[in-house]
């Protein structure tokens, strides 16, 4: 199966100074992790997308770990023509040919080899000596060279490898032929300056050095992973290994949307770049956060929710004048729609002017007025204030019947999990203070839960995202449940397919969640009558 088609460049190329290959481990380093793992088909999906993303290697498993990661690794190689194809492989034989076997088909194979080589790893884990690592570095290296051209080896723990030995674990991979050398920080114990150093040294004396791509491959635990992985590129790493959402062991690995940014935004300063579409880095983060079910946080650069979001009334007078006043990039160069301006408590009046003059409404100062002291009135009850609200706030303080003080509440509700679907009822006051309950199965007690509101109330939702935490501390701990939520209702009205967001709290988190729901249906049904009112007028 040697083949040299396809192989990775290996001299810099690119407008924007050296060429820095993206190594994406999200379907191994990422997937071994807690919470991630994915079925070969899943494996499969998040491939096609890291393939349309640009990524130059993606490494698809560890063959010989399990069964699962075969599988993974074999369709893949079937599928994707473009990217080279990795598989993880221990310096053992067997693990080697399990690699190979694979990897049968892929049109740009690498076989990936590790061993240990920091003294801890050798006296604890390995129980080898210093000869003993380099002897089973040649052999492993050199029996993976016979089977395909493109071979890299990681020195597992690098970072905390003598400097001396690290450096001849190295040149034994190189003479045996590796054509890639990652020094991995397996620990994220490195910091900047060190690493820097480090891959100055390593490229400056192993012998062969010149002729083969260093790599940096850099965990997250002292949250260090990007700026480390970065500082190896200023000295003279050329491959990086990441992952999306820098998801990975522990705390995880470099953030390739992180990375690649960093390089695209502050470009003049590393002289460095990617292939990456970057347009496409949105998409594959959500991508993941579906397929695994772990959201990244709000604040997380890049693909968090408020990475381009603006509440504040300065930062957003600021941005209505000029959006580099405070923000670095453009949310359409990683995949977003638009930057986000959130009204809310710290917003003023002129993001809530701009927000209703796109929604068609262009008020005097005297209108302006009122609806800006009738908005931070709602702010008091409401965290957020979406275009619904502001419809019904300019529908006057009549038709806006006090915020969300009219809506359905919620009388009383029973939740139970025992038989083998969940059941729930609920009795709510409907917003003429009528009693309105209601009953439905589930597939767990939150899902029945909403299924009872979505009948007593006639309004659908579709779950988005659903977050619950605990706000404060000992005996006045609350449950915060948080629901993000596309209205789906058929009657073609203008608000459907809208997302909404609401929030309730309680001490009890499945009560929390079934207010943060009516707080989304009570808007829906405030939206409703305005269209129908407005249909009227017409
Ligand atoms: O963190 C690490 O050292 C690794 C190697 C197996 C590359 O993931
Ligand atoms: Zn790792």
């Amino acid at each position: 199966m040697n083949t040299t088609e396809g192989r990775v460049p290996t001299s810099p190329a690119s407008p924007g100074g050296a060429r820095v290959r993206i190594f994406d481990t999200t379907l191994r380093d990422g997937e071994q992790s807690p919470g991630c793992s994915m079925s070969p088909q899943q494996k499969l999906v998040m491939a096609r997308a890291l393939d349309e993303l640009g990524v130059d290697v993606i490494e698809t498993g560890f063959p010989a770990s399990s069964q699962s990661d075969r599988e993974a690794a074999a369709m893949i190689a079937k599928e994707l023509r473009r990217p080279t194809l990795c598989v993880l492989s221990r310096c053992l034989p067997t693990d080697i040919e399990a690699s190979v076997r694979a990897l049968e088909g892929a049109a740009n194979p690498r076989l990936h080899l590790f061993l240990s080589t920091s003294p801890l790893h050798r006296e604890h884990k390995l129980r080898m000596s210093k000869q003993q690592v380099l002897d089973s570095i040649a052999a492993s290296v050199a029996q993976a060279r016979a089977l395909v051209d493109d071979v890299e080896f990681s020195a597992e723990d690098g970072i905390r490898t003598e400097r001396d030995f690290l450096a001849e674990a190295c040149a034994a991979a190189i003479v045996n032929g590796a054509g890639t050398i990652n020094v991995p920080d397996t620990l994220g114990y490195t910091t900047p300056q060190e690493i820097r150093a480090l891959f100055e040294f390593l490229i400056g004396t192993v012998p062969g050095a010149r002729g083969v791509i260093f790599s940096a491959h850099c965990h997250n635990d002292l949250g260090m992973a990007v700026a480390n992985s970065l500082a190896a590129i200023e000295g003279g790493a050329r491959q990086v290994e990441c992952t999306v959402n820098g998801i990975g062991e522990r705390a995880g690995n470099c953030a390739m949307e992180e990375l690649v940014m960093a390089l695209k935004v502050r470009n003049a300063w590393f002289e460095a770049d990617t292939g990456i579409d970057t347009q496409r880095l949105l998409p594959a983060s959500q991508l993941l956060t579906r397929l695994i079910g772990m959201p990244v946080q709000r604040n997380k650069a890049i693909v968090g929710a408020n990475a381009f979001a603006h509440e504040s009334g300065i930062h957003q007078h600021g941005m209505l004048r000029h959006r580099g006043t405070y923000e670095i990039m453009r949310p359409e160069d990683v995949g977003w729609p638009d930057s986000q301006m959130v009204l809310g408590r710290h917003s003023g009046r002129a993001a809530v002017a701009h927000r209703l003059r796109a929604l068609g409404y262009a008020l005097e100062d005297e209108q302006l007025d009122r609806v800006f002291a009738d908005f931070k009135a709602l702010c008091e009850q409401q965290r957020v204030i979406d275009d619904g609200d502001l419809e019904a706030l300019m529908h006057g303080t009549d038709a806006y019947e006090g915020g969300r003080g009219q809506g359905f509440r919620l009388a009383s509700m029973t939740v139970s999990d025992r038989g083998q679907r969940a059941s729930a009822q609920v009795e709510l006051s409907d917003p003429d203070g009528k009693r309105v309950s209601e009953s439905a199965l589930g597939d767990g007690p939150v899902d029945a839960l909403f299924a009872a509101l979505a009948s007593a109330t006639g309004v659908n939702l579709t779950l988005e995202s659903y977050q619950v935490h605990s706000v404060g501390i000992g005996a006045d701990a609350r449950g915060e449940a948080n629901l993000s939520v596309r209205c789906d209702d058929d009657d073609g009205r203008a608000y459907e397919g809208t997302t909404y967001e609401g929030r309730g709290t309680s001490r009890d988190i499945i009560e929390a969640s079934a207010l943060a729901w009516l707080d989304i249906a009570n808007r829906v049904l405030r939206a409703r009558r305005h269209a129908d009112a407005d249909m009227v007028a017409a």
